[in-house]
């Protein structure tokens, strides 16, 4: 399968080239994370793609990862800092205008949303919400490595800091997981050409039949 031979040629870049991805191969991933499952799927999380030099420098202050200033596009994974009431109404409307439904019609749906996310704390929903980002994390590592783009997902940086650059708590985000995006520089990359490590197959999984 050359999703698998693919998957083995990825591998977390730590030094990129100048060369740019193009818009197309970046819209191609931005189109996979819109198409990830999340959890109810309410999407709870919005990316930002960030590619300016200037920009970048600034996201990457106070990070030991050069990739967030060099590489070609990162993208920030934000997530929904609260799942508001409002928040799931209109993800509801939105809902049944795309399939074509009454509105109202999914008003179980709803009102069962609402009280599960009535019964936990504040930190519980920014948790939620961070999870189903990284979900989408993986989704775009797969596009990325399917469209022969190098990725680097990456948590080593100062989430406060791309809050501020970025303006997130102002629009009901946080900074969760960010990913860098280009091509890998195999000269200066040490791990470019370093053996992927795995466990053994047979020691990941249990087969119950
Ligand atoms: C959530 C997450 C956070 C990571 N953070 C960093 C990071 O800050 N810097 C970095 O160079 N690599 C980071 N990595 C890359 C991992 O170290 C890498 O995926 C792992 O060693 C497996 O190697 P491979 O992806 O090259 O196959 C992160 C990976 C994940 C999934």
């Amino acid at each position: 399968m050359n999703l698998i031979e693919n998957l083995k040629w990825r591998y977390a870049t730590k030094a990129y080239n100048n060369i740019k991805v193009t818009e197309e191969k970046v819209d191609q991933i931005l189109e996979a994370i819109n198409l990830s499952a999340s959890s109810c799927g309410l999407q709870s999380y919005r990316i930002f793609v960030v590619s300016n030099p200037e920009i970048q420098k600034k996201l990457g202050a106070d990070s030991y990862n050069g990739q967030i200033s060099s590489c070609s596009h990162l993208l920030v994974f934000a997530a929904l800092t609260d799942m508001s009431p409002t928040y799931i109404d209109d993800y509801m409307t939105m809902t049944e205008k795309q399939r074509g439904l009454d509105a109202g019609a999914l008003s179980g749906f709803r009102n069962g949303l609402h009280s599960y996310f009535s019964t936990i704390n504040a930190e519980q929903k920014a948790h939620w919400a961070a999870k189903q980002a990284y979900i989408a994390l993986g989704t775009a590592l797969i596009a990325a490595a399917e469209l022969k783009v190098d990725a680097t997902p990456i948590e080593g940086f100062n989430a406060a800091n791309i809050d501020a650059v970025l303006g997130l708590k102002e629009k009901g985000l946080h900074s969760t997981v960010i990913l860098a995006l280009g091509y890998r520089d195999s000269e200066k990359d040490y791990m470019a050409a370093t053996k992927k490590v795995r466990l053994p197959i047979d020691e990941m999984i249990t087969k119950v039949y």
